[in-house]
């Protein structure tokens, strides 16, 4: 080629290149917007199918120009998972604590003492007149009950994400942050976007009551152990070393003010900063609001109470700030404390009551779950009788004795917890428990492997365990048995009808009439519903077997991954490695169950006794199913969406880079790097023609 024709098919190329570009850039811009509107504002302007859409089409465009993927893409909200753990940053200007005010007196008593040292701060003639005779004004806000973060925007882009730590240094969990929809990956126009300007954004990561319920519905429906508090769930949800699976657990952030500020100028008001963080697109306390004097104070704070049990999230309190700047600065800071702002705390929903026992539940997995049994006492307006004290080790670092007056609490909906003894009003008759070795309802030797909390009775047959498989396989999310409760499965257990889940699909009404209390109506009824029962989509029956740490979600993915039942049960360590948000915990304790041949003799005859699960609707086939593909170049025949459309309905995955978990890369006219990159790796490339092949359903 001469150089002029070089030059000019390198200019058409370059005219390409910003057209992609711009759309690119507008693409981002828009699903971001979108993003807002529906995680911060919560009045989305697209259906979902919409935002879905226009998601694919910036990750194509991403994908055949990989240079073009900006920083702040929608698509960049998962990250390459941590190995060696989180750095340590050190704060610009440290995250200090709040002082606390316990009640209404004390928040007063904070006014007077602000109020005092204005006056006396404001020793010339003049400030003393106009300081003296005013009230202060005050924002109130909520006070979060969530994970403290540090969020650092350079030039409008969002560039690092800290916890608090010890309030000089935290721990570089950016990854972690960019999953959170509600943190937005570039501020929404403003000054603060100017090159050069550096905004630290500060609040507090937390999980919505609704969300934070569902997880761990989520969690126990997989036999793992829930979260006490959201608060707890938030921390844990932000540690983790791979942000695929943060990016799995649905957390919000609200901004609450700001560390260090260089090249913008703020507003003269924390009112108007934190009116600007809304701007700017975050969300903000709902309460947000200006009041002035003790007396403003304290209506304040019991408006906030009683609105505290209707908010979508927990609070503990209600923070109080000097709203003007310039008196936030003459006031200072004591120690590790503003003067300027308190937290004025809300009584805790907690209770004293009486431990009377401990209690030893077997769960379906085995687990050995000891349960306290309390004197009913009501918490936050609810009768307390039970509470869950998690494990073994729980017990032991509360140092619970039975007979122990405890404390407990209970927060908006969650689940009460034992918090710990009263150690002071012990009389020396309390008795301590020891956690027995053997399964309290078989006798089995329980096992407690090293690293592990939970001890678990390693009897198949164990008839808890049983009765709880049982009871999972009916449960809603599951087969939904209506009418198959506990007490049913426990009769039936004691009268030998069930020896596993199958036994279920061939009982003997006659025998189950026999059953005191049953009656042939009550069986009629309870065979009918089983009977009602027998077709199940491939997800409830995945969910419903119950395998260790296979919630409603991780088996609605599995079985889109297999298609149909036989592909499930021959899915392989590779194949459950590609399924999307299935980790290595997942894949190892499915592995396990898959290769338990009584588990697999159960299916059998649930299958032989009439159970049909039937396929899960898209994908038609699974030809392809665990194969990892990459389109590039212009194909013959396909348009690029054909390809993708074919590969996904026979359960293979479309993934926009080249990498060594690619299957194939299917190359056209003109593929470009992908291709380069496939050579490099030794990774296998096809043409339209032998995808087609592939594709063709196997007769
Ligand atoms: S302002 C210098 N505002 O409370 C004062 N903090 O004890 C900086 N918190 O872990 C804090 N809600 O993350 C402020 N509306 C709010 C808050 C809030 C919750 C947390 C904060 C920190 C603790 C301070």
């Amino acid at each position: 080629m001469s150089s002029r024709a070089k030059n000019s098919s390198s200019a058409l190329a370059n005219a390409a290149g910003i057209e992609a570009a711009k759309h690119v850039a507008a693409l981002v811009r828009e699903l971001n917007d979108h993003c807002y509107r529906y995680y911060v504002l919560s009045r989305p302007t697209v259906t979902d199918s919409e935002y879905d859409r226009l998601y694919r089409e910036l990750e194509k465009l991403e994908v055949e120009h990989p240079t073009l993927v900006q920083s702040d893409s929608p698509t960049q909200r998962v990250g390459a998972p941590v190995a060696e753990g989180f750095k340590s940053v050190t704060h610009r200007v440290s995250m200090l604590s709040l002082g606390n005010a316990m009640d209404e007196e004390e928040l007063r008593e904070f006014d007077a003492r602000v109020q005092k040292f204005l006056e006396r701060d404001a020793e010339t003639p003049e400030g003393a007149e106009s300081v003296a005779t005013q009230s202060t004004e005050y924002f109130v806000e909520h006070k979060f009950d969530g994970v403290a973060v540090t969020l650092s925007y350079q030039s409008g882009v969002l560039v690092q994400g800290a916890t608090r730590g010890d309030g000089f240094t935290g721990e570089d969990i950016t990854t972690n942050l960019k999953t959170i929809r509600s943190i937005p990956l570039r501020l929404r126009d403003g000054p603060e976007s100017a090159e050069g300007v550096l905004l630290e954004v500060r609040g507090e990561v937390l999980f919505l009551r609704e969300h934070f319920e569902a997880l761990n519905r989520e969690l126990e429906g997989g036999g793992d152990e829930p979260f006490a508090n959201p608060r707890n769930a938030a921390s844990g949800s932000l540690r983790q070393l791979d942000s695929a699976e943060t990016a799995r657990r649905p957390l919000t952030f609200f901004a609450y003010g700001l560390g260090a500020v260089e090249g913008v100028e703020l507003a003269p008001h924390h009112a108007g900063v934190v009116s600007r963080l809304a701007e700017l697109g975050f969300r903000v306390s709902p309460l947000a609001e200006i009041v002035h004097g003790a007396d403003g104070l304290a209506r304040a704070y019991q408006q906030a109470l009683s609105t505290r049990p209707s908010l979508p999230f927990e609070v503990d309190g209600m923070v109080v700030k000097v709203n003007e700047r310039a008196l936030q600065e003459q006031l200072g800071f004591r120690q590790r404390s503003p003067r300027w702002a308190i937290a004025a705390k809300f009584p805790p929903e907690e209770e004293t009551t009486t431990l009377e026992d401990i209690m030893i539940q077997v769960g379906r997995t085995g687990a050995l779950t000891p349960v306290a049994v309390l004197t009913p006492v009501k918490v936050g307006g609810v009768v307390v009788s039970r509470a869950t004290l998690h494990n073994e080790d729980e017990i032991n670092r509360k140092q619970l004795m039975i007979g122990d007056t405890v404390v407990v609490r209970r927060q908006g909906d969650v689940i009460p917890a034992v918090v710990a003894p009263v150690i002071e009003r012990r009389t020396g008759a309390e008795r301590s428990f020891v956690f027995p070795q053997d399964c309290p309802r078989c006798g089995t030797q329980t096992v407690r492997p090293e690293g592990e909390v939970v001890r678990r009775c390693p009897n198949e047959s164990c008839p808890a365990k049983l009765a709880e498989r049982v009871l999972h396989f009916a449960s809603r999310g599951g087969a939904d048995i209506e009418g198959l409760g506990e007490k049913l499965v426990l009769a039936l257990l004691e009268h030998n009808l069930l020896k596993d889940i199958s036994d279920l699909y061939a009982l003997d009404p006659e025998k189950l009439a026999a059953i005191p209390r049953m009656g042939e109506t009550s069986t009629a009824k309870i065979l009918a519903m089983i009977d009602k029962r027998r077709e199940l989509p491939l997800d409830r029956f995945v969910f419903a077997l119950g395998i260790r740490h296979v919630g409603e979600r991780t088996a609605q993915a599995l079985s889109r991954a297999a298609g149909s039942l036989s592909g499930f049960l021959a899915l392989s360590p590779e194949q459950l490695a590609s399924v999307p948000d299935i980790g290595e915990e997942i894949t190892q304790s499915v592995l396990s169950f898959l290769g338990d041949a009584k588990e697999r003799d159960m299916i059998s005859r649930l299958l032989e006794r009439g159970l049909r699960v039937m396929d899960s609707k898209s994908p038609s086939g699974t030809s392809l199913l665990g194969k990892v593909f990459v389109l590039t170049g212009a194909l013959p025949t396909l348009s690029r969406k054909d390809a993708e459309a074919l590969i996904l309905s026979q359960g293979g995955k479309v993934s926009a880079s080249v990498s060594k978990k690619t299957s194939f890369v299917v190359a056209g006219a003109d593929a470009g790097s992908k291709l380069e990159k496939a050579n490099e790796l030794g990774v296998a490339v096809i043409d339209e023609d032998t995808l087609k092949v592939m594709c063709a359903p196997v007769a």
